[in-house]
């Protein structure tokens, strides 16, 4: 049998957090869930591995504590942070206000989730995994903010890596394309829309949270102990792959 391990996920009310706790807890093991609202996590709450601590992007001390308690309960092994939001508008009609929410909400957050798991993983080493967006890796219209905060997040983790890899602290991104979630529901509920958002994608169709959550899974894990530094596109080519129009 396979090593069990602890994890925190950040944002385990998303629909990417939420599929991410479901199949590490499928797997054995226990899992820390960081929610803004524990009301809201009420489904795995109830299974006897998973734990749920009250946790706000927009209050650094609560990422803090909530990586300090889980640590009292076991050694940390792992960190995601699934919490983000997206804002759709050109830079000339974002205001001050929406800027600093989607920063602070997407990069600010992940910053200090960077430097608590750190602090704490400097002894026994660990595995840290952000999300980024393929937003961040082509320029796609409308995405200034977001696509600014979810590039920091591909430099944060390759700087942190450098700096914590003689701790044996590995960190990584994944970079998801347009996937089937609370935040996107606009730009994939009607079937128009849904065909519209899928033929941007090389593979013809939107992600699914369970496959964004199965790459964070292995980039949380041992087997992906070689690896460091790196965003991974899971993105349907979104990102990096052009494909010729159907004729
Ligand atoms: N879906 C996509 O197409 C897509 C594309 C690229 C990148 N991403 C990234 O993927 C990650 C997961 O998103 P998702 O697709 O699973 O969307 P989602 O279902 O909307 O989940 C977003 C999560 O972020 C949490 N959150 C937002 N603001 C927060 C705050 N101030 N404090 C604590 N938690 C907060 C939400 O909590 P509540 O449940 O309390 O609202 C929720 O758990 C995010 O980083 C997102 O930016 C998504």
């Amino acid at each position: 049998m396979s090593e069990t391990c602890h994890y925190v996920i950040f944002g385990g009310t998303g629909s990417v957090g939420s599929a991410l706790a479901a199949q590490l807890l499928q797997a054995g093991h226990t899992v820390t869930l960081g929610v803004r609202n524990p009301l809201a996590a009420t489904e795995l709450a109830g299974h006897e591995n998973c734990h749920v601590v009250r946790a706000d992007a927009l209050e650094l001390d609560s990422l803090e504590a909530c990586l300090k308690e889980a640590d009292a309960r076991g050694t940390l092994h792992g960190v995601a942070n699934c919490m983000g939001s997206v804002l759709l508008k050109p830079a000339h009609l974002t205001t001050d206000e929406e800027w600093h929410s989607v920063i602070n909400t997407n990069l600010t957050s992940s910053f200090a989730i960077v430097r608590s798991a750190a602090k704490l993983m400097r002894k026994a080493g660990g595995s840290v995994v952000l999300v980024s967006s393929a937003a961040a890796e082509i320029g796609l219209s409308n995405h200034e903010a977001i696509a600014a905060a979810k590039a920091g997040i591909s430099g944060l983790v390759r700087s942190a890596a450098a700096t914590y890899a003689p701790r044996g602290i590995r960190f990584n991104a994944v970079s998801p394309g347009l996937v089937k979630s609370q935040m996107t529901r606009k730009l994939w509920e009607t079937e128009e829309a849904a065909a519209m958002s899928a033929q941007m994608h090389a593979l013809g169709r939107l992600g699914e949270p369970s496959e964004v959550a199965a790459a964070i899974g292995w980039l949380l894990g041992p087997s992906a102990g070689w690896v460091t530094g790196q965003t991974i596109g899971v993105d349907g080519g979104l990102g990096s792959v052009l494909t010729r129009m159907k004729m």
